[in-house]
């Protein structure tokens, strides 16, 4: 079934109150659900009231009390329509269904991890609980008693604040919750089990005083605090920045083992893959700090955007995810370096949203159809969503963006929205037309700028030529010219910024011009001196770019711009440059020739103590292979990727050995961990340093000993990292693994790592290993984490070892896909994803790659899910 936006249309009946109540058992939990209804106005009582199910089994339905006559219902396990209905426009249904939390292996729905009951309901899992009116824009206060045994589940959580409590006959006890807050079935919540937690407190700037927890498996309590402490972290940041306050008397977090994403935030109740919680210096690296700390704000962030404000259907599911993620990205950079947080965020858009908009998958921030909502929770909804809010800070200034916000707030507050809604906010607030900016919403792809320069020392002018340009997308062949703000400035010889004394053509305000028509050219006048452009600072639009911009002009910005992001920028360019013509090279069977002033340039960013180390740490940081793959786009040999990339590491390694040495010896620990974001960055720098190192030493020496001193997961896992993937087959490597395994072996959640080092580990060698790991006891097709780390990593972060020429890996790939999607669709369509990419691989690949994915087509039974997906990535 397609799902059009154009199709909306509000429900006959609302259903203002709900009231739950579950009979917890493992395999037979009988979910009671009172709906109080209301018929809308205009709607005759002959329209039925149909309700969503899921594999749903109905015990006992009553209206106003009574049952109803054989004609007066018809129930299958997709659907409830209650057709015999009562004349008054506000009745009662009570609707008792049987659900089995053990066989649900969806993780959809009520399910158990770990022995802990839990729930997942966005987006549409609630209708695996009970028949309701499932969708986001009906809106219910709900009243929620659990019942379950003592002994298995101590703690019944649900949603909103707790009511009461009590003992109940046969070791069972109960408890009743109750959220105050209208919100729609998606964020509906439930957890009982038997858990550890900690405790805290927050008191909101208008004097609530909130109880905070942290649920987690007995005896991980002490790895719950960093998460506790960004949550606070969390809670005073979005009163200060957006004057947003908490409005329940309890906020609880759980981690659990078994979960399909990142965590999800049901109001007041917030639940959590497990992954996005624990840390400790042990056993969590700084990344997963970091992980941890925006996934934590992100989740809270929600309770405004996403749930006191919700959406009116899934198709504006940008309007809480870009948004969240944007002030998620905010938080993180106010609480860290802001350039390194920003250029981070970039690599993630570049290595995961821009494949998406270039190949079968892409759509639009705001798709207009789709028939599996499941696989829009994607790069383009959440990242360019995110984008896309920036710009609209980047255009109206952070004063009229707060005030829009402001606006957004007040007057959409307890309602389900719509990006119309929230652009209108802003065009209130500031008296600007965003009319054409709000094609980022529609039109899918990543647009390209072309971009010329003249200089005129006559005229002591500077002209700007610049074009926008926009691929066809799947459904959009002809695209209108976008509104791109571009964040600019003119860099003098003596690196400072040049202030023009005019701008004329194209519409400038502050650093911004602001490109609207395909071609537009902007003249600036009162310039003495030929200024070096630096153009798309602080990266202000999520576009490609080509410039003409001269070698030496790069090399300049990447040592002068007064914008990191800007140096970052076009150190990458130089660098991508040299990869590139490495490529080719090694197709013709040459050596590729590396430029020794782009060596020297990373060598002089490396010992520049002026820099962040975290900033030095991203310099040294050379593209990846798939960046480098998505940058010549067609055509892909893999393993002439990775040739021309090591060839670049090994001379860049061999020029500096010895201030690389220097530099790793002088950035040795010193004293206790701590994963505070000055700290990591030195991490981070000294852990690139040991890898060139180990590459112009030849030896493992350097990175054994690392590995077995480190007192951190950081250190350790990095030097491991070296070992396996540089001295893979030497007993150095091997030791290494089988120490960590000895060590961590009854820690699911740290051997993932371990999984993922060996996944990752160039070459056609890496299917069998995969294979084999498969067989290891702690792995399981059952579990996400653990399918992401060992399949997933391979499929996605191991170019040359999953395009292996022979196509044995896709295959295998799509057996295991296959294996997966009748236990688990969604983890199944979202690891296919890796393929989307396929026809840019050179014909020999290509065409396994496509046999792969066409036998998966083909197979006798697939999930709407993992159909959605084959289907358009084969297009
Ligand atoms: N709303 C969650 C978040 O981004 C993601 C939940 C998505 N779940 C799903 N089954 N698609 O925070
Ligand atoms: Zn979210």
């Amino acid at each position: 079934q397609l799902f059009r936006l154009e199709d909306y249309r509000p429900t006959d009946y609302l259903i203002p109150q709900t009231s739950l109540v579950f009979d917890l058992h493992p395999e037979r939990t009988i979910v009671r659900a009172v709906l109080s209804v209301e018929r809308r106005e205009g709607v005759n009582a002959s329209q039925p009231l149909v309700l969503d199910g899921d594999e749903l089994k109905l015990v006992e339905l009553t209206v106003n009390g009574a049952p109803l006559g054989d004609n007066g219902y018809q129930a299958t396990p997709e659907r409830l329509e209650i057709a015999e209905l009562p004349e008054e426009d506000r009745f009662t249904v009570e609707i008792t269904t049987e659900i089995n939390p053990t066989t649900n292996r969806q993780l959809m729905g009520l399910y158990r991890s770990g022995g802990v009951y839990c729930t997942q309901c966005e987006a549409e899992g609630f209708r695996r609980i009970t028949y309701f009116l499932d969708r986001p824009d009906v809106l219910s206060v709900y009243t929620v008693r659990i019942e379950a045994s003592k002994a298995e589940a101590p703690v019944l959580l649900s949603n909103g604040n707790p009511v009461k409590s009590g003992t109940l006959d046969g070791g069972r006890h109960f408890a009743v919750w109750h959220d105050p807050h209208p919100k729609p079935s998606y964020l509906f919540a439930l957890v009982a089990g038997d858990l550890g937690f900690i405790s805290d407190s927050f008191t909101t700037r208008s004097g609530r005083k909130v109880d905070l927890n942290i649920y987690v498996e007995h005896g991980k309590e002490p790895r719950a605090l960093y998460a506790m402490d960004a949550l606070k972290r969390s809670m005073t940041w979005d009163e200060e920045v957006f004057g947003r306050e908490y409005d329940l008397d309890v906020f609880n977090v759980v981690a659990v083992s078994d979960f399909n994403m990142g965590a999800m935030e049901n109001k007041g109740l917030n639940v959590f893959n497990d992954k996005y919680v624990l840390a400790d210096a042990e056993t969590a690296t700084d990344t997963d700090y970091a992980g941890i700390e925006a996934v934590i704000a992100h989740e809270y962030f929600h309770n405004w955007t996403g749930n006191r404000i919700t959406c009116r259907d899934w198709f504006q599911l940008c309007l809480k995810e870009g948004l969240t993620v944007f002030r998620d990205h905010e938080f993180s950079a106010d609480q860290r370096s802001r350039a390194v947080k920003r250029i981070a965020e970039v690599k993630t858009l570049k290595a995961h949203q821009f494949p998406e908009d270039a190949g079968p998958l892409a759509h639009p921030v705001r798709p207009r159809q789709y028939r599996e909502i499941n696989n829009f929770y994607t790069a383009t909804v959440y990242e360019k969503g995110s984008e896309v809010v920036r710009m609209i800070r980047t255009i109206l200034g952070a004063d009229l963006f707060r005030k829009g916000m402001d606006l957004y707030f007040e007057r959409h507050d307890g309602e389900a929205a719509t990006i119309e809604d929230f652009i209108k906010a802003f065009e209130d607030a500031s008296g600007q037309e965003l009319s054409q900016f709000a094609l980022w919403y529609e039109q899918a792809g990543t647009p390209n700028l072309s971009v010329s320069y003249d200089y005129d020392p006559a005229e002591k002018t500077f002209t700007i030529e610049l074009e926008q340009s926009l691929k066809a997308t799947p459904g959009q062949s002809r695209k209108k010219p976008m509104h791109i703000p571009i964040q600019f400035g003119l860099i003098g010889s003596d690196g400072k910024d040049i202030i023009p004394a005019s701008a004329t053509g194209a519409e400038v305000t502050g650093d911004v011009i602001h490109l609207r028509k395909r071609r537009e050219t902007v003249r600036f006048t009162g310039i003495g001196t030929r200024p070096v452009p630096s153009l798309l600072r602080g990266f202000s639009a999520p576009v490609t770019m080509a410039s003409e911009l001269p070698q030496d002009d790069l090399k300049f910005l990447a040592l002068n711009d007064s914008d990191p992001v800007g140096r970052w920028q076009a150190l990458a360019k130089l660098l991508s440059g040299v990869l590139i013509a490495g490529v080719k090279r090694v197709r013709g069977g040459k050596p590729p020739v590396i430029d020794a002033d782009i060596i020297g340039l990373v060598g002089r960013i490396a010992a520049d103590e002026t820099l962040d180390a975290a900033f030095r740490a991203l310099c040294l940081t050379l593209p990846g292979e798939s960046d480098i793959a998505r940058e010549i786009g067609s055509n892909i040999d893999p393993d002439a990727v990775l040739a021309s990339r090591e060839a670049l590491i090994k001379a860049i390694a061999e020029t500096h050995v010895q201030t690389f040495a220097s530099l790793y010896d002088k950035l040795a620990n010193k004293g206790a961990f701590s994963p505070d974001a000055e700290s990591a960055g030195r991490r981070a720098f000294r852990n690139s340093l040991l890898d060139y190192l180990s590459v112009a030493e030849d030896n493992s020496s350097r990175a054994e000993a690392q590995f077995h001193a480190a007192d951190n997961m950081t250190d350790r896992a990095a030097a491991l990292g070296v070992l396996v993937h540089r001295f893979g087959d030497e007993t150095s490597a091997r030791d290494a693994l089988a120490a960590f395994e000895k060590r961590f072996g009854d820690d699911p959640l740290v051997m993932d790592k371990w999984f993922i080092v060996q996944a990752t580990r160039p070459g056609a060698g890496a299917l069998d290993r995969v294979r084999a790991l498969m067989g290891h006891r702690l792995f399981s097709l059952d579990n996400p984490n653990r399918t992401r780390a060992l399949i997933g990593a391979f499929a996605t972060a191991n170019q040359t070892g999953f395009n292996r020429a022979d196509g044995a890996a896709y295959n295998f790939f799509a057996d295991t896909i296959l294996k997966i999607d009748p236990e688990n669709p969604q983890l199944a369509a979202r690891l296919l994803t890796a393929l989307r990419s396929w026809r840019s691989l050179e014909p020999v690949r290509r065409e396994h790659a496509r046999a792969a994915l066409a036998r998966i087509a083909g197979a006798e039974k697939l999930s709407t899910d993992v159909k959605d997906i084959v289907e358009r990535t084969l297009g």
